[in-house]
């Protein structure tokens, strides 16, 4: 049924009065209130985003100490090459990172190099997160700098006299060192290399999980066959689908609930430095639990004791 031409002459003109009365100064003021409106939604996502990359990066741990403010550093890491202390990485501007360039926090995650130009130990696990995608690492800062800083100022390490000079750590890097980002393995499916990315670029799983050679450099054929000789001396388990000496007797389900809960399916709970990662891989999504849970069943089996027994 067609409808009368009288109340549709009537609501064009209603429209056209309606339109008329927005003055200049009201289409700015909507203008801006919906951009304001939009910039404010995209901040809220990016700090959920740095937030989230933050929790399965597990910068906090290592970043605070026992008795300090969040991500002030003073953390002391033993390692067979001497004690490094964590530096302060929040927004203060000269105990901490306050006055870095956006340029400058990508340079030292990414390429593990400092705003001076000199080279970082690899004591800081840039050699992983270089792999970390340029949005994360972004959105990473942006959540850094929307945090309270810390005044805890840094310490100096506490190394041999052949390692104080950090020239030691540029000729590590040049020899040992690829900086580059996570590169997409097209023959495997998105959920592998959302697993893959999740478990090397951010969970950093190798750096603790893949022995070292007598230089600190990961023995990559041996990736996740576990560690004698991990952080403070502990023994990381071998976390290959092995049946006998990783993880493979493990069902999905239970190696799933595990990267939430931290409990092994024999009932005992993740202990020692394992902990304040599972502390941060509790924020993961469901999918991308089940993708870190899926890429480790798909690594290769290594027959290897973790801990090196
Ligand atoms: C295993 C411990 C560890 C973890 C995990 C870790 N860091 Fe660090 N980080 C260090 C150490 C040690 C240094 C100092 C390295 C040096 O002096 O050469 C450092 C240095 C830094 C620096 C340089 C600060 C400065 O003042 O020069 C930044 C920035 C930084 N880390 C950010 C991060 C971020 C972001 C994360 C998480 C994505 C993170 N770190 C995770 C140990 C860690
Ligand atoms: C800071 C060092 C460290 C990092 C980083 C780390 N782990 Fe661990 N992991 C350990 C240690 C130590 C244990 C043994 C804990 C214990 O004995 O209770 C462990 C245990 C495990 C186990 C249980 C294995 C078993 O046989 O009981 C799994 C699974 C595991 N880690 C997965 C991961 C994944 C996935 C990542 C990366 C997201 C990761 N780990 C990162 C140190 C680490």
């Amino acid at each position: 049924m067609r409808r009368s031409d009288e109340p549709a002459v009537a609501r064009a003109s209603v429209c056209a009065r309606r339109r008329v009365s927005l003055n200049g100064r009201q289409i700015v003021a909507i203008v801006a209130i919906l951009a304001w409106a939009t910039a404010a939604a995209q901040t809220q996502g990016t700090l959920k985003r740095g937030e989230y990359t933050l929790r399965i990066s597990g910068c906090v741990h290592c970043h605070t100490a026992e008795d300090g403010d969040q991500l002030g550093g003073g953390r002391a890491l033993e390692t067979p090459f001497g004690t490094f202390y964590t530096p302060n990485i929040t927004a203060h501007e000269s105990a901490g990172i306050g006055k870095w360039s956006e340029q400058d926090f990508l340079r030292a995650v990414q390429n593990g190099v400092a705003p001076d130009g000199s080279s970082y130990y690899p004591s800081f696990p840039f050699t992983s997160y270089t792999r970390m995608r340029v949005d994360d690492a972004r959105a990473l800062r942006a959540y850094l700098m929307s945090l309270p800083p810390s005044p805890r100022r840094n310490r100096e390490h506490d190394l041999p006299w052949f390692l104080q000079w950090r020239f030691a750590a540029t000729v590590w890097q040049w020899l040992f060192f690829e900086a580059g980002e996570y590169r997409v393995h097209a023959e495997r499916t998105a959920s592998w290399n959302r697993g893959a990315y999740l478990a090397e670029a951010l969970g950093h799983c190798q750096e603790c999980h893949t022995p070292r050679n007598i230089v600190g450099v990961l023995q990559t054929d041996l990736a996740y066959a576990g560690n004698p000789a991990g952080p403070d001396g502990e023994k990381v388990p071998n976390i290959t689908p092995h049946p006998r000496a990783g993880i493979g007797d493990w069902p999905r389900s239970d190696l799933i609930g595990f990267l939430e809960f931290g409990e092994r399916p024999d009932g005992e709970y993740a202990a020692g430095s394992m902990e304040p990662v599972l502390e941060g891989l509790q924020a993961l999504t469901q999918t991308d639990r089940e993708a870190m849970a899926d890429y480790l069943r798909a690594l290769p089996p290594i027959d290897k004791s973790g801990g090196g027994e």
